[in-house]
């Protein structure tokens, strides 16, 4: 998963790389480490734990023509100073970070033993470096090394390499991971995403699979696989949709949750104009055209893909949901047109990209739901949508959630010319600044309660059930609490087994239909002694709920009430001293399947 940096010329090299890798930590942040050069010698400093503490442990300053930085996310070794990167080749003639994961690292690292190498780390990354130093022997220019080599890897990798013999220049060779060139004026830098360059310039290039670039302080140089030069285009991302600033705020979590009302609002604007919607039409057509919608998504995203499924049968319209690490193995195609919508905040996630290989060999068309303009889902998708709602730094996501769902809602309604949709959302909203401003502080002094539960349940019906699930996922991601969502009626199928005397019960009641059945189901928990939490709108409630909110359209229970778990969830982690945005074991952006 990891992010990488890297910067040749004029330039703060320290500043450059440990500012930049500190934007790129959500990437991973199990360890990190630079590579730089001391008296025209390349020097490697790393470490287990933060960029911060590799900021510590590095020289004050550090004054180098070139230089390449890592925040690890382990996918083979662990986390250890040795298996943190840079790495380097058996007789460090090739120094290099890497992104990804190279599946047949085990062949060419017999192959290379048998050789006489030696390997001193667990990862897959150092045998990329090998491969390179072994391939140069052969008298090959770098350039076609890097293609052969590349020819050689299975699996996925961003690498910013130096060589020994050329500290000119930096190479970089890509395929499935992100990597980016940012190019300025006597300097030029490198990054896995574009927020730690953008400080610095607006010139950016993102590498496709399979190119390698050659990059000196003045000039880029890119080239295909069979090295042919590329004509360079430059990237078309918003810089001001990339800020991570806390704007006052503790931690990110905080602040995005607080943006959903904006974010939900802004999309509104950005898809209807006040008189129609302003969707491509192509994708109307083709939308209309397809008899099943077949969404794809992990995680977070996948519970937002459960609700757009929903809106689309509530059109008349077929839809599967599938999880993308399932679906790649298991692909399952219904319909004579289907069509696919593939959800993803960061737009890189492995696992999806994987799904959309499969997708374009089967000719299907594909809309991509995401907030990251220019990423390699939105790149090679027929259609995207961009949800704008401005960098989500925080590990567990939630502005990203509601902004999916809400152009979800959005967009299935442009298909039926349904305006109401817009003051539907505008409902939602204020029941979002209700909570913040009514509930916020009930449900930290809840989280404060609960924070020691060993188990937590979430009930709830129909739109009420696909929320508890996000829910459920969010105190799981921040909290470590395990819970667990339930659709009510399941309950005596199985998990009310685990109901005992205070267990923690949240129960989510929205919808008219179902209201009856779920109060049933709190009188079932509450005779095994479950501490009950109800959260239910104003004509569905009765007095002692915990929280009541005013009726809002149901099919909108994933936008409106979702701050009500996201707080939650947030000030769970927060009572029991976690940190908050970076859980242990996660990473932002998932690059590795
Ligand atoms: C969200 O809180 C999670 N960290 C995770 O489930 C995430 O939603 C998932 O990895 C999918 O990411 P994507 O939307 O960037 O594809
Ligand atoms: N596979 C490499 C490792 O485990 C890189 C992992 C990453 O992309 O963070 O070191």
């Amino acid at each position: 998963m990891c992010g990488i940096v890297g910067c040749i010329g004029k330039i703060n090299t320290k500043k450059y790389l440990i500012e930049g890798l500190k934007t790129l930590d959500y990437r991973g942040y199990d360890s990190a480490g630079i590579a730089y050069l001391n008296n025209n010698q390349v020097e490697i400093c790393k470490t287990v734990g933060s960029v911060s503490l590799l900021e510590e442990k590095s020289p004050k300053e550090i004054t180098s023509f070139i230089g390449i930085g890592h925040t690890r996310w382990a996918t083979h070794g662990v986390p250890c100073d040795i298996n943190s990167h840079p790495v380097q080749s058996m007789n460090k003639t090739i120094t290099l970070v890497h992104n990804g994961v190279i599946e047949n690292f085990m062949e060419i690292k017999k192959e290379l033993m048998e050789k006489g190498y030696k390997f001193t780390s667990a990862t897959d990354s150092e045998v990329i470096a090998s491969l390179i130093e072994d391939t140069l022997k052969s008298g090959k220019s770098m350039l076609k090394t890097l293609q052969s080599v590349m020819k050689k890897l299975e699996g996925s990798f961003a690498c910013s390499i130096i060589w020994e013999e050329d500290k000119k220049h930096l190479y970089l060779i890509k395929r499935s991971s992100p990597i980016m060139v940012g190019v300025g004026d006597g300097f030029n830098l490198v990054a896995s995403d574009a927020v730690p360059i953008i400080e610095y310039t607006k010139k950016i290039i993102d590498l496709d699979d399979d190119q390698i670039a050659i990059i000196s302080d003045k000039e880029v140089n890119l080239y295909d696989i069979h090295v042919r030069p590329v004509i360079i285009k430059y990237s078309d991302k918003e810089p001001s949709l990339l800020s991570r600033d806390l704007n006052g705020y503790p931690h990110f979590m905080l602040k995005e949750i607080e943006e959903i009302e904006n974010v939900v609002r802004r999309l509104c604007l950005n898809f209807f104009n006040g008189e129609e919607f302003t969707f491509d039409p192509h994708l109307m057509k083709d939308l209309h055209a397809a008899d099943n919608i077949i969404f794809i998504g992990c995680g977070t995203s996948y519970h937002a893909s459960l609700v757009g499924a929903r809106f689309f049968r509530k059109q008349e319209i077929d839809a599967d949901v599938f999880i993308a690490s399932e679906w790649a193995y298991y692909p399952q195609i219904s319909g004579k047109n289907p069509f696919v919508i593939l959800l993803s905040q960061s737009g890189e996630t492995a696992d999806l990209i994987h799904c959309m290989r499969i997708i374009k060999e089967k000719g299907i068309k594909t809309l991509v739901v995401t907030n990251t303009k220019g990423s390699t889902l939105e790149r090679n998708a027929d259609y995207s949508i961009l949800l704008n709602a401005g960098l989500e730094v925080s590990v567990a996501s939630t502005k990203a959630y509601s902004a999916q769902v809400a152009a979800l809602a959005l967009l299935t309604s442009a298909l039926k010319d349904r305006k109401k949709v817009v003051v539907d959302l505008n409902e939602a909203c204020k029941i979002i600044s209700q909570i913040r401003v009514r509930e916020k502080s009930r449900l930290q002094a809840l989280a404060n309660k609960l924070k020691d539960s060993e188990h937590l349940f979430f009930l709830g019906r129909g739109y009420d059930h696909d929320f508890c699930l996000e829910a459920s996922l969010k105190l799981k991601e921040i909290s470590y609490i395990h819970s667990e969502a339930i659709p009510g009626g399941e309950l005596k199928h199985g998990p009310i087994a685990l109901i005992a005397q205070d267990t923690p019960v949240i129960v989510f009641i929205s919808d008219p239909n179902t209201a009856s059945s779920m109060r049933n189901n709190i009188q079932e928990v509450k005779a095994r002694g479950a501490d009950v939490y109800v959260v239910a709108t104003h004509s569905l409630s009765k007095e002692d709920d915990f929280i009541i909110i005013p009726d809002y359209p149901i099919y909108l229970s994933s936008i409106a009430i979702a701050p009500i778990a996201f707080y939650f969830a947030y000030y769970a982690s927060l009572a029991k001293g976690y940190n908050v945005d970076k859980p242990r074991n996660l990473a932002k952006s998932v690059t590795v399947e």
